[in-house]
């Protein structure tokens, strides 16, 4: 093996050492059982981490049960959910990466379809199919887009209740065994529409300027800090920007940034949009390579802080130049893992540092060092 490139340097975080930098994108399956992860889940994630990444996130986890985004996503809001999530980690940390877990809370897009039911505000076919709709929640009663539920806006109690069951989230993720916790605050659900002055209308102090907007995300950083064990770290994911002028800006995200690393989160991952509409879509951005790499940079720089890139992220040589030109620390990875979830052992290779299966699980690596000596049959993967 050749000298680390970027992408293949080892990342101390806290107490954890992670193999490399690539991490593998939080990615709801849609296929959970009464919040509760099952085989599929194991199979999906436990591919990421034979598949060399350096840390697998484990899909959106609902801290509440009407905090599911749809039926079929997973939760953390009861102890029987734990086991599933435990086969997960062990796991990934017996094939050599970090596990990790988003804790979410869908708001006002929670009970929603599942995508290949249309991604929309559940119908009447959703209904008779079973997938009974209830209220969401959020700060104001303010549906994501017309023809949405109108949400029940959170009293002060309810955000109380609210923080409380972060905190007990997190404490069944640890108990799982998660090594990473990150906080859900993107794509406009209920972290996020507190956020983004498009959809929080509040009069009291969780809402109104930037600093009550604020509020609720960083009581809850700070309740999940302050039972997540010191040497493990904390993420926070942010919509850097609403994507419309009168939205949230990339100027409050650097203020949120400085606010969450003052409190204990180490890494900010910077996604974008979502805030009406489905869970991504995009305001004014176009969809290009590497187009939120720029809120990653501007929050490295500006707020100090620890950062990921996420976003039309594709190939080894786009994620190393990212990391090589100090726009950010970590890369994420979503889709194109879905393409091929050995994306970190075949960046390993594109990008020379590993072209002899070294880095690869020992029950393959072993056979295809041995086919690629004995043979010319090994074409690069392209
Ligand atoms: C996602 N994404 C996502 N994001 C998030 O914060 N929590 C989640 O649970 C999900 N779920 C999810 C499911 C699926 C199937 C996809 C494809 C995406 C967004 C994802 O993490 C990532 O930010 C985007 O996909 C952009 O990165 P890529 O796919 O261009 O690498």
């Amino acid at each position: 093996m050749t000298a680390a490139p970027h992408l293949f340097q080892p990342m101390t975080l806290r107490g954890i050492s992670t193999r490399n930098r690539v991490v593998i994108s939080p990615m709801c399956q849609y296929s959970a059982h009464d919040g509760h992860l099952d085989d599929w889940h194991l199979a999906h994630l436990g591919r990421f981490a034979i598949g060399g990444a350096g840390i697998v996130f484990t899909e959106a986890t609902a801290v509440q049960k009407r905090g599911r985004i749809t039926h079929g996503c997973p939760g953390l809001w009861a102890d029987s959910q734990i086991p599933g999530h435990a086969r997960v980690a062990q796991f990934a940390l017996r094939n050599g990466a970090i596990p990790a877990i988003q804790l979410g809370h869908a708001g006002r897009k929670g009970g929603m379809q599942r995508p290949w039911f249309g991604n929309g505000p559940l119908n009447e076919a959703d209904i008779a199919r079973g997938d009974m709709s209830w209220t969401p929640v959020a700060p104001s009663e303010l549906p994501v887009a017309d023809g949405w539920p109108v949400p029940h806006a959170l009293t002060k109690s309810e955000i109380g209740e609210l923080i409380d069951d972060y905190a007990s989230a997190a404490s069944r993720a640890l108990q799982a065994g998660y090594k990473i916790a990150e906080i859900h605050g993107a794509h406009g659900y209920l972290v996020h529409s507190f956020l983004s002055p498009l959809s929080n209308k509040r009069t009291d102090e969780y809402g109104g300027s930037l600093k009550g907007r604020m509020r609720l995300a960083l009581e809850i950083a700070e309740r999940v800090r302050s039972i997540w064990p010191d040497h493990l770290p904390l993420f926070f994911r942010t919509s850097a920007v609403d994507g419309t002028p009168e939205g949230w800006s990339l100027d409050d995200t650097v203020v949120l940034a400085g606010e969450l690393k003052r409190i204990g989160v180490d890494v900010m991952d910077c996604s974008s949009s979502g805030i009406a509409g489905a869970a991504t879509a995009s305001g004014s951005q176009k969809r290009q390579p590497g187009f939120q790499v720029g809120y990653a940079e501007r929050v490295r720089k500006e707020a100090d802080m620890t950062t990921m890139a996420v976003g039309l992220i594709t190939h080894p040589q786009q994620a190393e130049a990212i990391l090589a030109d100090g726009r950010a620390d970590l890369i994420a990875i979503g889709r194109e893992a879905l393409v091929d979830p050995n994306w970190a052992l075949h960046a390993a290779r594109d990008l020379g540092y590993d072209t002899t299966f070294e880095t690869w699980p020992r029950q393959s690596g072993w056979w295809l060092a041995g086919r690629q000596k004995t043979s010319d049959f090994y074409e690069p993967h392209g």
